[in-house]
């Protein structure tokens, strides 16, 4: 693989659990954007948003996905916000391809309801603030998440998803 594989979606959309299947399946390396900051930082996201707000959150974000791009191809999760900040749109068309995992927002709300606590834009929502937010949050990032070069329908069985991504991971190389 020369250049790297971005996967890009909402919170709940799968980008790590599928980033991780899927370097498993072909021996290509996975990275994690929220994970690398967590240990760049020696903090972890909920600690940061506390401690330096979303502002010094999305300035650590992007300086990591820089850093990212100048690294062997890999498998990269983003966070679900990070093509909507700053250049990072341009730098992930400059070092990869992209690929928007489009979930529907009720799979999202189900999800997250179960995970919101190590989400620190979650931590706080009862059921319905939640339903709102994802709904709002969505509807407001969907149109940097179709800046992806490949909009992949989540919905579809598990078994076309794989055999897509790990097409892609071919044609990458
Ligand atoms: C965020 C998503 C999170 C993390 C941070 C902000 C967002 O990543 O980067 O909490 O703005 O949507 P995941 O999408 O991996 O949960």
């Amino acid at each position: 693989m020369t250049k790297h594989l971005f996967l890009v979606g909402f919170m709940g959309s799968g980008k790590s659990h599928w980033g991780e299947k899927i370097s498993a399946r072909t021996g290509v390396p996975f990275l994690d954007l929220d994970v690398l900051i967590e240990a760049g930082e020696g903090n972890s996201i909920p600690e940061i948003f506390a401690r330096q707000g979303e502002s010094g959150f999305r300035d650590l974000e992007r300086s990591y996905l820089h850093r990212v791009a100048g690294l062997p191809a890999s498998i990269v999760a983003l966070g679900g916000g990070t093509p909507c900040f700053f250049d990072n749109q341009a730098v992930m068309e400059a070092s990869g391809t992209s690929v928007y995992l489009k979930t529907a927002p009720e799979v999202l709300i189900s999800r997250l309801e179960r995970e919101a606590e190590q989400r620190p834009l979650l931590a706080q929502l009862d059921r319905t603030a939640l339903h709102s937010f994802v709904h709002e949050r969505l509807a407001a990032r969907e149109s940097c998440y179709l800046k992806a070069d490949i909009v992949l329908d989540m919905a579809q069985e598990e078994k076309l998803i794989q055999e897509r991504l790990e097409a892609l991971i071919r044609r990458n190389k």
